[in-house]
Parts: C-alpha cells; sequence; structure tokens
C-alpha cells in the first residue's frame, strides 16, 4: 500500500510516517517543512496544503490519505491563515485524493468540534451537539462537512477522527512545550495568558507565584480540579492505522483518545515527585476544565486499545533522565 501522510513533520504525523514505512509500506509526506526522516521507502513534498499544484503531486499514486496537516492556534492575528491550511487546505487534498483515485481518506478532525471545554453531557460522544466556539474549532467542523460532502458525492472512502489532546510523552515535563509547558508549569501559563492579553486570569496566576518556579494545579470556582484527556502521539497512531485499514471503518466517525480523563489532583503530585518542584493551587472563575470523551465507539468497532496511560507517559518521559 502507498500512504500519504499530511502534517508528516508533526507530533502525530512524523510518528504515523515511521510506523508505515516500519509496517513495510512506501509512504509519502506532505508538509510545510521537511520531516528529518530518512528511508528508502520514504519521500516528502514540501509546500502548502492548500496548493493545489504542491497537493496533485503529493496525492499522485496513493491509495490512502492520512490527512493530518493543520495549523492549530487560538491567536486572532492568525485566524485567517488557520482557515486557509485547515478548510481550504482540506478542500484541495479532498479534491486531489479523489482525482488520483485514493481509495481511503482519513480526516484529523478535534473535539474542539464539540467542544469538549463546553459539554452538554458527559461522556462526550459522537452524537453531541457540534457546537464549537473557538475558530480552530470552527475550521474542523467545516474541514469534517467537507469530508462528509465528498462521502456523499465521490467514490472515495473517508473516516473523520475526533481527536482527542495528544502529547508526546517527552512534552509532558517540558516547560517550553507547546501545550504542556502553559498547561503545568505556572510562569510558563503566566507568559500565555499575558500573551493572550487575557490580564485578569494572568493576575490570578501571578498572585499565586511562589517566587520561584513551580507546578500549577488549576481548579474551577468550587476547587475542583481541572480533569481531562491526554492521549499519547504512539496511541493515536495505532487509532489512525486501524482507521486507514479497517474495511468497518469506512465513512465511520469515530472520536480517537484515551480510556480515561487526566485528573489533575492525582497527577500533579507525581510530576511534583518527578520533577522536584512544588505545586501551587489556583482556582478559577468559572466551571473550568472537566471532561471525558467516549471512545467506545472505534473500540468496539474496530478493536481500538490505548495502552500509554498518563502515569506510563510521565514514566516514559523521566526514565532516562
Ligand atoms: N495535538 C492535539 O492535541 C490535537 C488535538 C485534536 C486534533 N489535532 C489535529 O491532529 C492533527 C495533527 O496534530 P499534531 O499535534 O501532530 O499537530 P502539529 O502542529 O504537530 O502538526 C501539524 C503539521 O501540519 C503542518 N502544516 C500546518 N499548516 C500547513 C499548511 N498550510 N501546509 C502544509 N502543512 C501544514 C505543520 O507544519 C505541522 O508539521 C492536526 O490536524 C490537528 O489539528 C491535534
Amino acid at each position: 500500500m502507498k500512504y500519504l501522510v499530511t502534517g508528516s513533520a508533526g507530533r502525530i504525523g512524523d510518528l504515523a510516517c515511521r510506523q508505515l514505512v516500519d509496517d513495510g509500506h512506501e509512504v509519502r509526506g506532505f508538509d510545510l517543512h521537511a520531516s528529518g526522516f530518512e528511508h528508502e521507502a520514504y519521500s516528502e513534498v514540501l509546500g502548502p496544503l492548500h496548493d493545489p499544484a504542491a497537493a496533485g503531486t503529493a496525492c499522485e499514486g496513493i491509495d490512502s490519505v492520512i490527512h493530518l496537516g493543520a495549523f492549530m492556534s487560538w491567536k486572532p492575528e492568525e485566524v485567517g491563515q488557520m482557515f486557509r491550511s485547515n478548510v481550504e487546505g482540506t478542500r484541495i487534498v479532498l479534491d486531489a485524493a479523489q482525482a488520483a483515485g485514493s481509495k481511503r481518506f482519513v480526516f484529523a478532525s478535534s473535539g474542539e468540534v464539540y467542544p469538549e471545554n463546553a459539554p452538554r453531557y458527559l461522556p462526550l460522544d459522537e452524537d453531541h451537539p457540534r457546537l464549537p466556539n473557538s475558530p480552530y474549532g470552527a475550521t474542523k467542523l467545516l474541514g469534517e462537512e467537507l469530508v462528509r460532502f465528498y462521502a456523499r458525492t465521490k467514490p472515495m472512502e473517508t473516516v473523520i477522527l475526533r481527536f482527542s489532546h495528544t502529547q508526546r510523552a517527552s512534552e509532558i515535563i517540558d516547560r517550553d512545550s507547546f501545550f504542556s509547558g502553559p498547561r503545568f508549569f505556572l510562569r510558563r501559563k503566566i507568559e500565555q495568558q499575558d500573551a493572550f492579553g487575557n490580564r485578569a486570569a494572568a493576575d490570578i496566576f501571578r498572585a499565586a507565584d511562589p517566587g520561584h518556579e513551580a507546578l500549577v494545579l488549576c481548579c474551577n470556582e468550587d476547587g475542583c480540579a481541572f480533569q481531562m484527556d491526554i492521549t499519547d502521539a504512539r496511541d493515536m497512531v495505532t487509532g489512525i492505522l486501524l482507521a486507514a485499514n479497517h474495511p468497518a471503518a469506512a465513512n465511520r466517525i469515530y472520536n480517537l483518545g484515551c480510556n480515561d480523563p487526566v485528573d489533575f489532583e492525582a497527577f500533579l503530585p507525581k510530576l511534583s515527585d518527578k520533577l522536584g518542584l512544588p505545586v501551587v493551587r489556583v482556582n478559577l472563575p468559572g466551571p473550568g476544565v472537566l471532561y471525558h470523551t467516549s471512545n467506545a465507539r472505534i473500540r468496539s468497532e474496530l478493536g481500538f486499545e490505548p495502552e500509554w496511560t498518563i502515569d506510563r507517559m510521565l514514566e516514559d518521559a523521566t526514565s532516562g533522565s
């Protein structure tokens, strides 16, 4: 089989390319950036997703497209770039895949289509209404609609995967990482909130600064610690490859993520032990982040079984240090 993986330089795409090559397949990557992966069974097309010529070259001779390429941003000034990459880019890649005669197209959507931070009920499942409240979530909803349009009107199988929040294990302990840094490290959180212009939130975190680096345990206004899904990128690749290959996945929609949410009340002390940093507790106004998204459908239909709990990720990240 010959696969195209868009977003091949990304946290999930790079691992997906390597896994497919390990499994004996021919793989092409498509990204703005080179991944650094070199193998005789691997080649790359570099360019923007929304460039029809680059997308056409990328899709030539491809049996199955795994469309992970997207721009994730929550900055108002980057909204235009995000719609070009995630919506127009998805349309162009769908078109090119269809024209190349690809058999299956797997689309990386997101739990932000629901969105997970404002659930109507828990656990969220695939029937939850899609009411995104961020431009990023809106781009994924529009991407899904484009994929569904192609599924209705073209002879190409499609699979929509609504991804959980995903990290590599090493990111969990890295104060400079894009997501985990400001999620767990107090001073990175303050920097992030300042950069977003969230002055009130930044000041709440600043008031908790003990004068040296610390971890932050975020809680809602009732003092209840945040809980959310965090899935290891390796488990995501397992699910993506099932979606790309399993006959039962054709034209289906699945949540893809971990079995259990991460309870920050239980996890922060473990992170603190490993990193030797104290934990400060911060209560934030509002209901906070408290969700779990069900992976029951992909487990029962495709046999997906995630292996990396947050505790195993932490052990893995710190075992060499
Ligand atoms: N990581 C998460 O928590 C998460 C959660 C939900 C959904 N997703 C989705 O999963 C997919 C992969 O996520 P990831 O964590 O590997 O992201 P990532 O940011 O690490 O990788 C995305 C890749 O897409 C490429 N890209 C962005 N815009 C492009 C463009 N216009 N043309 C070509 N390439 C472009 C980037 O260069 C990058 O290598 C994305 O579609 C993302 O929206 C991720």
